[in-house]
């Protein structure tokens, strides 16, 4: 996941999206005003499509450095990225032999789970483990657990909540790699709920993939957040945004949004329905990278499906609009501080009751 090129940074221009974050010196001082970057969930590092059998690659997450490797039959294993013998960087010129994966330097072989299988210049093998992160593969995109896990190193729960996108219904229609953000992945979450907001910021609609105002056009939405019932770890942003010309409605214009956040916002899967046209899925997922110097750098990627029967340009467009909005909110997120105690008022929406349901992707979890 290398930078931008110069050409995705003059599209990021000619499209009116935010540079970044002012400075790096005011991304430090943000940061100390944000818990840990890092609340339990599940993190998306890597597509399946980017690994093929016999491949390993590093991957970083939540400061820390990942060997992510694919065996001879398919599956998908993550070890810590420095070797546990004597710290050598296992995706730096290691190999994979069948199931294992081999250090570069003296050569220990570890299997998916961490156990050290064979030295070669000795008979005994070590009972020494390197450490290993919890692997889901879901919807062609690979997520690592943060957090705690059972007696059998089983996290309480995976992200394939939509096994429909795995079938013939949907169709895989595109993906999007902006560059990093500079945000603490709570605002997301925080986002959705803050209503007072959402005239202000997403009360005009945009030329998609563009920061640009269609003139006289406008969105109304009509929103409400809840904590999913059966599942405690997830919630619920319904939105019902209609279009607007000369600031009246159009009825007809109507789409309904059901995002689901999936723990902390890590993963979160919005199903798009478009009345008579059928549902749009994008997967958006957050991965904080909590690189030296730079606390809230987050990667963010998009990836959606549509229902077959609807054609891959209108799909474009609908994930078009929804990423400009997102971009508005961008602006405002990459220079923004969190205050502990926020003057709400009437009209502002749940947020305590938000940072109160958030609270729980923190239990359990070390602090740094
Ligand atoms: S450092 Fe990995 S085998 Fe020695
Ligand atoms: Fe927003």
């Amino acid at each position: 996941m290398a930078d931008r090129s110069p050409t995705s940074r003059l599209v990021d221009m000619l499209a009116g999206r935010p540079p970044g974050p002012r400075s790096l010196g005011a991304q430090v001082q943000r940061a100390r005003t944000y818990p840990p970057v890092h609340p339990k969930g599940w993190y998306q590092v890597a597509r399946v499509a980017d690994l093929d059998r016999g491949e390993v690659v590093p991957v970083r997450l939540l400061g820390e450095e990942v060997a992510l490797f694919r065996t001879a039959s398919g599956a998908i294993h993550a070890l810590d990225g420095y070797c546990p013998h004597m710290g050598t960087h296992l995706a730096s010129g290691g190999t994979v032999e069948g199931e294992c994966l081999q250090c570069p330097f003296h050569g220990w072989t570890f299997d998916g789970q961490g156990a050290v299988r064979d030295v070669p210049y000795q008979d005994l093998t070590p009972r020494i483990c390197a450490r290993t992160w919890p692997v889901c593969v879901a919807y062609g995109l690979v997520f690592l657990w943060h957090g705690p896990v059972d007696d059998d190193g089983r996290p309480p729960y995976t992200p394939d909540f939509w096994p429909e996108l795995d079938t013939d219904r949907f169709v895989l229609r595109g993906r999007y790699a902006p560059r990093d953000i500079g945000m603490h992945l709570s605002e997301f979450a925080e986002n959705a709920v803050d209503v007072a907001h959402f005239p202000k910021l997403h009360g005009r609609m945009h030329i998609p993939w563009t920061r640009w105002h269609v003139p006289g056009m406008s969105v109304f939405h009509v929103a409400d957040w809840k904590v999913d019932e059966q599942h405690p770890f997830l919630s619920h942003f319904l939105n019902d945004a209609t279009l607007g010309f000369r600031g009246k409605e159009l009825p007809q214009t109507g789409a309904h949004a059901d995002a689901t956040f999936v723990g902390p916002a890590s993963v979160v899967m919005f199903r798009l329905t478009v009345r008579d046209l059928g549902d749009v899925m994008i997967a958006q997922t957050h991965t904080p990278l909590e690189a030296p110097g730079d606390p809230l750098r987050l990667r963010v990627r998009f990836t959606w499906w549509s229902e077959r029967r609807m054609s891959r340009f209108f799909t474009h467009y609908i994930v078009g609009n929804w990423v400009s909005q997102w971009w508005q909110d961008v602006g405002i997120w990459e220079n923004k501080v969190r205050l502990e105690k926020p003057k709400v008022v009437g009209g502002d929406g749940p947020v305590n009751k938000l940072r109160a349901w958030y609270g729980q992707f923190y239990e359990g979890v070390e602090s740094p």
